[in-house]
């Protein structure tokens, strides 16, 4: 699917293994790892990537670092921390959707042309994948409509549930666009 000009795609796999200029972290606020995606990407990526990030220093929740990916087979980490759901805030959407376009925001700033999300917040943080997509394409839709300099953004889905509802929201609404 395209959307000004850049490709959109829902993959099933490992985020890891994308080879593209960024793949983006759902980190926590402390930047020093933790188990899903921020596990792979620290084992994976070696220690460069938990040094660089000890010198940032931290991200909050909504916000977006940067570091380089290490052993990865792409080109940088954008590290951003999604709510946790249970934490019953009212920010819980805004700050959802504050970790993809600052993201994309970040990605332009670097002159990234292809980003590949993991589903923020939907693991440990608990945030349910049917009220989260209603937050993702939004984020990313309202970026793309005011910047078109990014080629391909892909959605990394490690398990066939949320591919399934991804798939499904993807269908729905963005195959009409
Ligand atoms: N590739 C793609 N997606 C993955 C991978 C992977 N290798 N591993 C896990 N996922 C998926 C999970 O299935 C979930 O759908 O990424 C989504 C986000 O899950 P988490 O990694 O648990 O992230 P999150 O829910 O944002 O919680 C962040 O968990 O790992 C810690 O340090 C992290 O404290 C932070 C918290």
């Amino acid at each position: 699917m395209e959307y000004n000009k850049t490709k959109i795609s829902i993959l099933k796999g490992d985020i890891t293994e994308q080879k593209v200029d960024a793949i983006v972290n759902a980190a926590n606020n402390t930047l020093l790892g933790g188990s899903g995606v921020d596990g792979a990407i620290h084992k994976k990526g070696g220690r460069i990537i938990l040094e660089q990030c000890k010198k940032i220093g931290g991200c909050p929740t909504g916000e977006a670092r940067i570091t380089t990916a290490g052993n990865l087979p792409c080109k940088y980490i954008i590290h951003t921390v999604g709510p946790i759901y249970s934490s019953n805030n009212d920010r819980n959407e805004k700050l959802l959707y504050n970790a993809y376009y600052n993201s994309l925001e970040l990605a332009v700033n670097y002159n990234i042309k292809s980003i590949a999300f993991p589903a923020i917040s939907t693991g440990a943080y608990g945030y349910p994948v049917k009220e989260a997509i209603i937050i993702v394409f939004p984020a990313v839709i309202d970026f793309l409509d005011s910047n078109g300099s990014i080629d391909n953004i892909e959605f990394v889905l490690h398990n066939d549930e949320i591919f399934t509802v991804y798939n499904e929201y993807f269908t729905q609404n963005l195959g009409i666009l």
